[in-house]
């Protein structure tokens, strides 16, 4: 007898995500480029718990059980649906209602300078490794965006504390399914930062806490301005 619950997933060839695109024309961050993902210095989030738990979180399920709370949209309504349901590219968004209410948060996404798209606190309740291997995908952040503008990647802050968990990233095999040789683990401690090219890289995030975890993601378009802002935030090389 058979019983495929014995079977651990990994995705296949049926996989969706296998439909996005990943070798494309578009302007890319040379910094992406060996592994698709930079850690950038730890910051002290300019956000409290209150705030950001009083938010209006939209039911909208990626990459496990979660809840969203539009920061900014593609119209500045309180909507968790991509960008190109409106004929939009993830980008020149618009601050929601909820933008007030975090004032920190929306004065940090201005500073980087970059064109930036969805702007959203994401709320993410416990899932071990073997639940969110099933969640495992890439994103389609660059649908209707033009091949001479620059590449849609996502900036992350963590909001909570939970050093125990993960953002597990795998690169590509030959097939374009995760390469597990690739796999590298972003933990998420309070402050920690990072940019992902999340379009290419398969990704999901293992949280091993009691309580949901909270951080805030950000489209962003790729480009001078959000390289100079990396340069800066990035942590120093060793010399
Ligand atoms: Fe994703």
């Amino acid at each position: 007898m058979t019983t495929q619950s014995a079977t651990p997933f990994w995705p296949n060839a049926e996989h969706w995500s296998l439909d996005i695109p990943l070798h494309t024309p578009h302007p890319r961050l040379d910094v992406l480029a060996e592994t698709g993902v930079v850690l950038l210095s730890d910051i002290d989030p300019d956000v409290t718990p209150e705030q950001y738990e009083s938010l209006e979180y939209m039911d909208w399920k990626s990459g496990g059980d979660t809840n969203f709370a539009p920061i900014a949209s593609a119209d500045g309504e309180l909507d968790c649906r991509g960008f190109w349901d409106k004929g939009k590219t993830d980008k020149d968004a618009l601050w929601t209602s909820n933008a007030a209410l975090v004032p920190g948060i929306r004065d940090y996404v201005d500073g980087v300078g970059a064109n930036f798209g969805r702007v959203r606190i994401i709320k993410l309740e416990p899932q071990d490794r073997e639940t969110a291997i099933r969640s495992i995908h890439r994103d389609d952040n660059n649908r209707f965006n033009p091949e001479n503008e620059g590449w849609v990647v996502r900036s992350w802050v963590e909001l909570t504390d939970n050093p125990d968990s993960y953002m597990l990233l795998m690169d590509n095999d030959a097939d374009g399914l995760p390469d597990r040789s690739t796999e590298r683990r972003v933990p998420l401690h309070r402050g920690a930062r990072f940019v992902v090219d999340t379009q290419r890289l398969w990704h999901v995030v293992v949280h091993n806490g009691t309580a949901p975890r909270y951080a805030l993601i950000t489209s962003f378009e790729s480009g001078p301005a959000l390289e100079t802002w990396i340069d800066s935030q990035r942590i120093p090389v060793p010399a």
